[in-house]
């Protein structure tokens, strides 16, 4: 069990020293403390995890304790294409869609890469015809408006990346995001687009999931019956993204307009495949996908060959696994300080709490410690003047924040007496990790004159540990690096545990239990005279009472 090794003891005993630890004093003891605790990445992004309730001797115990854990051996047997998701018997091998190197990866005795570039060249060859107006709609109009429909880890990763790289989107094309199985967003994402212009990606690794299905059926109605029935309709506006070509092709899509990827990818880690390279592509550019991938093999070969000391993944999932398991801190911050990352917490939490939200190893005996952290977040500095006063002041919860030297937007002037946008809110980026690390004594609030009694309104007890991310830029390829980072640290912490953490059994009784539920609907609508009754009695109360309120 994780917590009877030595190493996990050893780092019990360190967490009671650094549970009475001063970051001040840390700071004033140790003038090298921040190059003892970062890691620069060739000037491609540093890592400064200097204000974390670590010493170097905490960062030896953990690599201690990983080495215990076999994290090196974890780590090489998912690039080796071994099957490390044991419960679905799969290959982890997100790694391989972004391979751009030469070396063959195999599963089951045959290497990938192959189909991979296949696929790759497919999506190219596919932007390339839309952008140069070879494929056009039905009445001979140029594709501007791209609908990519799905949900989950077939929506989140790829609405992050394209958010993220709004500034870098191919004059004209515009692309949206059909998820939610509520009428309102399919509603209001077509409104005013203009049929003749807009090409559905329907996006699912199964093909069967039920919101993205019926969502896709909706969007084949809608432009059948707005293209007046034409016979090259769903052909000439519809392609789609699957593990499942044929429901596909059952669907009605045409099998040489599909996308193609495999099961050893898993939905959340699945944007470098054709799930984010499709609709990226064609917002963005192929070129521009193409930056995603280098940006992630870039870390993918850092993950896989960096020691530990100086591996950036590495050490962002042992402090995961220090500030949750030793110091009881079980959520976790996103704060990037770039509107365009405002879809990164949400991306990053699906792929962290459905990877890790789980309660039992590998073989099946329940985890003796807390497992993935509650991830939120929002994009500094609006989440400032929302929920940092509870960071402050209230609960203690590790945050990353995640910086730009240049902004992808020049807005303002600087000048000898003012700062542009980017600077102002670059000083909040500075300013926030210190207010948490370094906080407000009483006594510094008594020599500023603040009145006794808001004395302790005005303390922040400070020691409220922060990890700070800084690239040069947020480009395509930064992204990609940021993203494969987080994927990285993810694995790194279910390694540590002995979870699975590229399963989902935890999604599965809800879908089972709507099934019911919609099955009994079905009936209801048959006959709205037979009670409720076949569940407890606060769900046919209630149901009841939907039912008999929603028949208009
Ligand atoms: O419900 C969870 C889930 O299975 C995710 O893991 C997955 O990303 C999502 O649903 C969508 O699945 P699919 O790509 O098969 O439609």
């Amino acid at each position: 069990m994780i917590t009877q090794l030595a190493q996990w003891k050893e780092l019990e005993k360190e967490a009671q020293e650094a549970k009475r630890m001063s970051l001040r004093q840390e700071f004033a003891k140790d003038p090298n403390r921040y190059q003892t605790l970062s890691v620069s990445l060739d000037g491609e992004v540093i890592l400064d995890f200097s204000r974390q309730l670590v010493t170097s001797r905490t960062m030896r115990l953990l690599y201690a304790l990983a080495e215990a854990r076999h994290l090196k051996e974890k780590i090489q047997q998912m690039f080796q294409g071994r099957k490390i998701n044991v419960t679905e018997n799969r290959a982890v091998l997100h790694v391989a869609l972004r391979n751009l190197g030469d070396e063959a990866i195999e599963v089951d005795g045959q290497d990938v890469m192959p189909q991979v570039r296949a696929v790759l060249t497919q999506i190219e060859n596919f932007a390339r015809r839309i952008h140069q107006g070879e494929w056009r709609g039905v009445t001979g109009r140029l594709i501007r408006n791209i609908v990519a429909v799905g949900i989950g880890g077939s929506y989140l990763g790829p609405e992050f990346v394209a958010e993220a790289n709004r500034a870098y989107a191919k004059p004209g094309m515009k692309l949206c995001f059909v998820a939610n199985v509520d009428g309102a967003d399919f509603v209001q994402k077509t409104e005013g687009l203009d049929p003749e212009e807009t090409l559905f990606v329907i996006i699912s690794k199964t093909f069967t999931t039920t919101e993205t299905m019926m969502n896709a059926k909706t969007a084949r109605d809608w432009m059948i019956s707005r293209l007046r029935h034409h016979p090259e309709a769903v052909k000439k506006h519809f392609v789609a993204v699957s593990t499942n070509l044929a429901a596909v092709a059952e669907f009605g899509i045409d099998p040489a307009n599909s996308f193609g990827f495999w099961d050893w990818v898993g939905g959340r880690f699945s944007v470098s495949s054709a799930v984010g390279g499709v609709p990226l592509s064609l917002y963005l550019g192929y070129e521009n996908f193409h930056s995603l991938l280098a940006g992630e093999y870039l870390i993918d070969r850092h993950f896989l060959q960096a020691p530990f000391p100086k591996n950036i993944p590495v050490i962002m999932g042992l402090l995961g696994i220090w500030n949750n398991n030793f110091l009881g801190y079980n959520c976790r911050a996103l704060l990037p300080y770039s509107q365009a990352l405002w879809r990164f917490a949400t991306h990053i939490q699906q792929l962290d709490m459905e990877s890790n939200g789980k309660r039992v190893d590998v073989e099946g005996n329940p985890v003796p410690v807390t497992t993935g952290p509650i991830i939120f977040g929002e994009p500094g500095t609006n989440g400032q003047h929302s929920f940092y006063q509870l960071l402050h002041q209230g609960q203690v919860v590790p945050a990353d924040f995640i910086g730009f030297i240049r902004p992808q937007y020049q807005v303002g002037k600087k000048s000898e007496n003012s700062v542009d946008h980017h600077q102002e809110l670059m000083a909040n980026f500075f300013a926030q990790p210190d207010a948490l690390a370094f906080g407000k004594t009483e006594e510094e609030l008594r020599q500023e004159e603040v009145p006794e009694f808001l004395i302790p309104h005005k303390t922040f007890p400070g020691n409220r540990p922060s990890t700070l991310l800084l690239f040069p830029e947020l480009t395509p390829k930064t992204t990609g690096m940021l993203l494969a980072i987080y994927e990285h640290r993810t694995a790194v912490e279910g390694f540590i545990w002995g979870i699975d953490s590229f399963d989902q059994w935890g999604v599965e009784l809800g879908k089972v239990l709507a099934k019911n539920i919609r099955a009994r609907m079905i009936d209801y609508n048959r006959d709205p005279t037979r009670k409720v009754a076949e569940f407890n009695p606060a769900t046919n109360a209630l149901l009841q009472i939907f039912l008999d309120g929603n028949r208009r």
